[in-house]
C-alpha cells in the first residue's frame, strides 16, 4: 500500500477519481493529505467528504520564497508519504519539495507534452487545430510542465467537435490514466533511467 498526498486548486475530479478507485478496490494506495492552493477549491469538500485530511495554504505563504513548499514537503514527510500527486495544481513545485521528493512529485497535463504545455492546455491544441492531443502523466521538476514522462494516452480530435467537447474527452482519459500511473508506482514499476527517460516494468 503506497501513501499518497495530492495538491489541487480546483475542481478536484482527477482527486475524485483517485478517492474512487481507492474506495472501490482497484488501487491499493491511501490519501494522507490533500493540500490545497486556494481556500475555495471544491476539491477540498471531495477531500473532506472521504475523511481525508486537508490543509488550505493561503496566497501569502506564496509570496516568500519557497514557504509553501517548506511546508508542503515537512507535512507530506511527516505522514510518510510515498508519492505527491499533482492534480489541477496551479502552482509550480520548488527545490524543498522537490528534493525531499525526487522523482516522486508527479503531475497530469490535458495535451501531450512537450506541446502545448501551460495552463491552457485543452484550449490552446484546440485554437492550433492538432488533429491528436490527449494526456500527458509526468514527474515534475521545477518547471512548468517537465520533467520525465511516465504515461501518455491519445485522443483523436473528431470533426466540429467544440472546445467543451474536447474537453469532456480529455478528462475523460485522465480520470482513467492517472488511477493507472499510480497503479504502476504502487505496483512499483516506474523507473526513471539516467537521461531521464521512464521505463515501465513489465508485471
Ligand atoms: C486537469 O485537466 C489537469 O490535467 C490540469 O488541471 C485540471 C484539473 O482538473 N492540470 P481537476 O481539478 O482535477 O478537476
Amino acid at each position: 500500500m503506497i501513501k499518497l498526498g495530492v495538491l489541487i486548486s480546483g475542481s478536484g475530479t482527477n482527486l475524485q477519481a483517485i478517492i474512487d478507485r481507492i474506495a472501490d478496490g482497484t488501487l491499493d494506495a491511501s490519501i494522507e493529505l490533500v493540500v490545497s492552493s486556494r481556500a475555495d477549491a471544491y476539491g477540498l469538500l471531495r477531500a473532506q467528504a472521504a475523511g481525508i485530511q486537508t490543509l488550505t495554504m493561503d496566497k501569502s505563504f506564496y509570496d516568500e520564497d519557497n514557504t509553501a513548499d517548506r511546508i508542503i514537503a515537512s507535512e507530506m514527510r511527516y505522514r510518510n508519504v510515498d508519492y505527491i500527486l499533482m492534480a489541477g495544481y496551479m502552482r509550480m513545485v520548488h527545490e524543498p519539495l522537490l528534493a525531499a521528493f525526487e522523482n516522486r512529485v508527479v503531475n497530469i497535463h490535458p495535451a501531450l507534452l512537450p506541446s502545448f504545455k501551460g495552463a491552457h492546455g485543452i484550449q490552446d491544441a484546440y485554437d492550433y487545430g492538432v488533429k491528436v492531443t490527449g494526456v500527458t502523466v509526468h514527474f515534475a521538476d521545477n518547471r512548468y510542465d517537465c520533467g520525465p514522462i511516465i504515461a501518455q494516452r491519445a485522443l483523436a480530435v473528431q470533426e466540429g467537435w467544440t472546445v467543451d467537447e474536447l474537453e469532456a474527452e480529455i478528462h475523460k482519459i485522465e480520470h482513467v490514466l492517472y488511477p493507472e500511473v499510480v497503479g504502476l508506482l504502487a505496483a512499483d514499476r516506474v523507473r526513471v533511467r539516467e537521461n531521464g527517460t521512464v521505463e515501465i516494468l513489465p508485471e
